[in-house]
Formats: C-alpha cells, structure tokens, sequence
C-alpha cells in the first residue's frame, strides 16, 4: 500500500498547517503592505478540526508517513496546540513530532508541549542585532521573547534548532554571530537559502546569498568538516565544528534549495490548514481532501485518494526553476 511517485520517492513526512495567520510580517514571507488589515485569511469554518487532522495522519501512516511537523502561519496562535500534539502522538508509526515556530509564544508553551508528546522544535530566528530583527519581522516583534521560548523548549528537554533566513543586503552580517551564539549554546542552527516561494515577497536572485558564499563566510571563523547525510531527502547539508576546543555535537547546517535543489529525494506531504494536499511547495493548488474528512469516508477511501495523488506526482520544482511562471501558494498558507 506505500505508493511512490512518478520518480520513485516514497511519502514519509506530513507537514501539518494549522494556521495562515502568524503574528509576524516577516518581508521574505507576508509583507505587511500584502498580509494588511484586508487581507483574507481562512473562516474558522473552512479549517480542519484537531480530529480531522488526526484522522488523516493516522490514515496516512501505512502509505509510508512516520514523520510530521506542524507549522503555520505561526502554530501558536491556534488555540490548544498541545491537545493536536497529544492526539498525534498516539498514533502508532509516526516516530518524530516536530513544530517549526517563531519562537514568541514559545516561553508560554514548551511545558506543555513537552508533555504533550513533541518531540522537537524549530524556531525561525534570522538574527541577533534588535534592530536587524526588529526590522525583518516586520512587527518590531523583541528578540528576548524568542530566546525566552528558546531556553524554555531546553528547559523542558526538547531538542532546537534554529531557521535563519539569509537575505542580502538585510542580514548576511549577522552570519558569523549567529553561528558563535548557537556554538555557545549548543543549538543546531541551518541557515536558509532565501527562496522564492509565494508570490507576495518581490524575490529576486541578486537577494540569494548562496549555499557556497554562507560556508565561506562560516570558514573565516569556524573549522568545519562535513557530515554525512541522515536520510535521503534531507533539507539540509551538515558541517560539525572541526577544532579541538568545539563540542562535537553541534551541527550547522545550510539548506540551499535554490543554488543546490534536494527535489531528487523529496517525501514531504503539505496539508493546508483548510484541508488541501500539496505535492510541493511551490505548487499552485492543492488536491481538496477534507469533502473525503467531512463525509465520514472509510480509511481506505482517503488512503486511496492519496495514494493516487502521490502516484502522480512529478514536483521538481526547485530544479526547474525560472521554466514556469506559474503563480505559488504563499509560504504562510503552506508552511513552508
Ligand atoms: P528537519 O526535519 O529538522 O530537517 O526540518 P526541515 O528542514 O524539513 O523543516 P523546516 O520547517 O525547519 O524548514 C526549513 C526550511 O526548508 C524552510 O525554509 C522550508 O521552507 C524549507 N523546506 C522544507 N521542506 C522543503 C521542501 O520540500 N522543498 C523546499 N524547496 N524547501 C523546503
Ligand atoms: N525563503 C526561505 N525560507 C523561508 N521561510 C519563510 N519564507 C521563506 C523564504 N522565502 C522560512 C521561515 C521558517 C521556515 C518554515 O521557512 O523562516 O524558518
Ligand atoms: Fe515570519 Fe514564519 Fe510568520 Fe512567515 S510564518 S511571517 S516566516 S514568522
Ligand atoms: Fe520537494 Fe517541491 Fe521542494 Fe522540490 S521544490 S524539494 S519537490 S517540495
């Protein structure tokens, strides 16, 4: 019953959106003068109940599923995370609940989440200067809370990392602090291609700081050898700090999906928050399965739908950027 698509990958990770709405602007993902006052977000009535989602992650576990994330918008602003967690984690065959988040409502919630059943957390954190990340989240949202959120996820035992978005002529000098802060503190930090997904944030490739300029710059400062990957498909290439003095347990990572696609292996599922299967990120629409949700279908009638909707898939699209101009669902819909 694990379907492959039309190149051969199998469907291992579900990424869960919860929310379009976040309490940021960031300009790279819902700048403010699109994401404003009129924007229309998603009725509460269009978006999957916490019993939707985990039926359909249940459903999708003999299709291959053992991994999820919930992301958003900003996951925390949906009223009772911690309950979807529990409920996820009951599921037998998934093996690894994670959150990608902004890191601002974290302090609140990482005790419970904890508990709850989450495995892991990613917070997005694209600089330490307040006036640079002030400016880049759009909201002047403070640094201390997101940092807050960060010691408290530790304090509660879930393992961080941290997203940082690099953006030239906006943070590639918060490059080197960024590594030293998260050396200090013994957090895997990846830091990310700025991509163009969506079609709200005016990407453009001179604002692409590569793959090969971020090492270079880490390689001023930092010895680093390279580590091998952990499963095929993985977003991120791994470096481990090399000198005598470093802990080898601390990862830095570069996801570069624009200079060095990793489409050739690539298992992940994107749920929208009302109900819409994607089979890529930069796909334009989604595949509607919450009528098959809300008529009370069988498993086997979801496990089949998707299963056919995977078996079509050929996404590639990182690899075949600039061939079509297709529109994108924007990044705060699908969760990046
Ligand atoms: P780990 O499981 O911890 O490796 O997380 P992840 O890297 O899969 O997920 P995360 O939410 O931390 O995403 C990190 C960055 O990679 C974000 O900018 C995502 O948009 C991007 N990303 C994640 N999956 C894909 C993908 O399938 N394609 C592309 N192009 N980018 C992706
Ligand atoms: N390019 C690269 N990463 C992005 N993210 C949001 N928008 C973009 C973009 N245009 C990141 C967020 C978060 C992750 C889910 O995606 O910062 O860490
Ligand atoms: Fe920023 Fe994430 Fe919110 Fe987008 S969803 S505006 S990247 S915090
Ligand atoms: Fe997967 Fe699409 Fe990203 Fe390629 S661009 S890695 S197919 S989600």
């Amino acid at each position: 019953m694990k379907p492959t698509d039309q190149f051969q990958r199998p469907l291992r990770d579900l990424r869960i959106s919860v929310t379009d709405r976040c309490n940021f602007r960031c300009r790279y993902c819902m700048p403010a003068e699109v994401f404003g006052p009129n924007y229309a977000f998603l009725p509460r009535s269009e978006i999957l109940s916490f019993e939707e989602i985990e039926r359909l992650a249940r459903a999708l576990v003999p299709l291959g599923v053992s991994k999820l994330r919930l992301t958003g918008g900003e996951p925390l602003l949906r009223r009772g995370l911690d309950d979807l967690i529990g409920m996820l984690a009951t599921i037998d065959g998934i093996d690894d609940i994670a959150l990608t988040t902004n890191g601002t409502l974290l302090a609140h919630h990482a005790e419970a989440l904890a508990l709850a059943g989450l495995n892991r957390v990613t917070v997005s954190l694209d600089a330490l200067d307040p006036a640079v990340f002030a400016a880049m989240n759009g909201v002047g949202a403070k640094i201390e809370r997101v940092l807050a959120g960060i010691r408290a996820a530790q304090t509660f035992g879930l393992p961080v990392k941290v997203n940082a978005v690099v953006q030239r002529g906006v943070n590639e000098q918060e490059i080197l602090p960024l590594a030293r802060w998260a050396r200090e503190h013994q957090i895997t930090l990846r830091f990310i291609e700025f991509m163009d997904v969506g079609e709200s944030n005016a990407w453009q490739m001179e604002q692409v700081v590569s793959a090969a300029e971020i090492l270079s710059t880490l390689e001023t400062e930092f010895p680093l050898r390279p580590l091998p990957p952990t499963h095929p498909g993985e977003t991120a290439k791994r470096w481990q700090h090399a000198d005598s003095s470093a802990d080898s347990s601390v990862e830095i990572g570069i996801i570069a999906s624009v200079t060095q696609p990793f489409c050739r292996a690539c298992s992940r599922l994107r749920l929208s928050a009302e109900g819409k299967l994607f089979t890529c990120l930069f796909a334009a629409t989604g595949h509607d399965i919450r009528p098959l949700l809300r008529r009370q279908e069988s498993d086997l009638a979801l496990q089949q739908d998707i299963a056919a909707l995977w078996s079509a898939r050929n996404d590639r699209y990182s690899e075949e950027r600039g061939q079509s101009d297709r529109p994108k669902a924007e990044m705060s819909y699908l969760g990046g």
